[in-house]
């Protein structure tokens, strides 16, 4: 690993992740680093467990055990292994008649009650956390352009952009940041919808109204992926499968 990628931000960090169906362990104490810029690849034959870890990663389960962080914020977080650990100390404690051993073990315990405690309270308040801590930015970031803004105008502009991107931000929820890409367009683009509609669907959900900025917006998502703004009227099926 280079320098370079060290002194990156790590997006997301996956830590001992396991996800149970039951009896069937589909994703079992799996963790990864992915960095900001790096592109990740998860393989592994079929029925390992990918799609069930990035399922678990956009919260669509709520996971079994380990934690999922989000630029440094644990968003979600399963309590089996504190279960365990409850279960065993206290299995142990049956045993034990030194006293020293047994305060160690009702520590354990107590530990692994907060543990679990932290664990709900990141599972069920990262959201309105992440949308908190996004607005604090966005204020900051603001304050700063219209401290070096030239003129009134100017400043007036940047104070209207800044209160329409907390309006935005304000119902943001972490799955906004991550998104999952199907690979089939057939099954996952809606035939009725032009390209335009169907890039736009996402901005309209989340808040966003200005038109202008919409089509803006489009346009440049398609030039980003090798596609000019005259795509924008078509549907889905006139484009070949390449
Ligand atoms: N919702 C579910 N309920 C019960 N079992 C599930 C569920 N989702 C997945 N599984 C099981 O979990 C295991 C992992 O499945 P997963 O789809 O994550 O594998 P995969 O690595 O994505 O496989 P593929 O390469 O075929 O896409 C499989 O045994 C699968 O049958
Ligand atoms: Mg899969």
């Amino acid at each position: 690993m280079s320098d370079k990628t060290e002194q990156r931000e790590t997006l997301l960090r996956v830590e001992h992740l396991c996800q149970y169906f039951g009896r069937l362990k589909a994703v079992d104490d799996v963790s990864f680093d992915i960095k900001k810029g790096e592109v990740f690849g998860l393989v592994g034959e079929s029925g390992c467990g990918k799609t069930t870890t990035g399922r678990s990663i956009l919260r669509i389960y709520d996971i079994t055990s380990g934690s999922i962080y989000f630029r440094g914020k644990r968003i979600c977080a399963g309590t089996l292994s504190y279960n365990e650990k409850i279960r065993a100390a206290k299995k142990a404690l049956k045993d034990a008649s030194d006293p020293a051993e047994i305060a160690r073990l009702k520590e354990e315990i107590e530990q692994a009650k907060r543990d679990i405690q932290s664990a709900r309270h990141d599972h069920r308040h990262s959201d309105e956390e992440f949308a908190k801590e996004e607005m604090e930015r966005i204020r900051r970031e603001y304050d700063e352009k219209i401290a070096q803004a030239p003129d009134a105008a100017a400043k007036e502009a940047l104070r209207k952009k800044c209160a329409e991107k907390l309006r935005i931000t304000k119902n943001t929820r972490l799955i906004n940041q991550i998104q999952m890409i199907f690979q089939d367009p057939v099954a996952s683009l809606n035939p009725r919808m032009t390209v335009r509609e169907i890039i736009a669907e996402g901005l309209i959900i989340q808040g966003v109204r200005d038109k202008e900025y919409i089509d803006r917006k489009v346009y440049e998502i398609l030039e980003m992926v090798g596609l000019t703004r005259e795509h924008a009227g078509r549907y889905p099926h006139e484009f070949s499968g390449g």
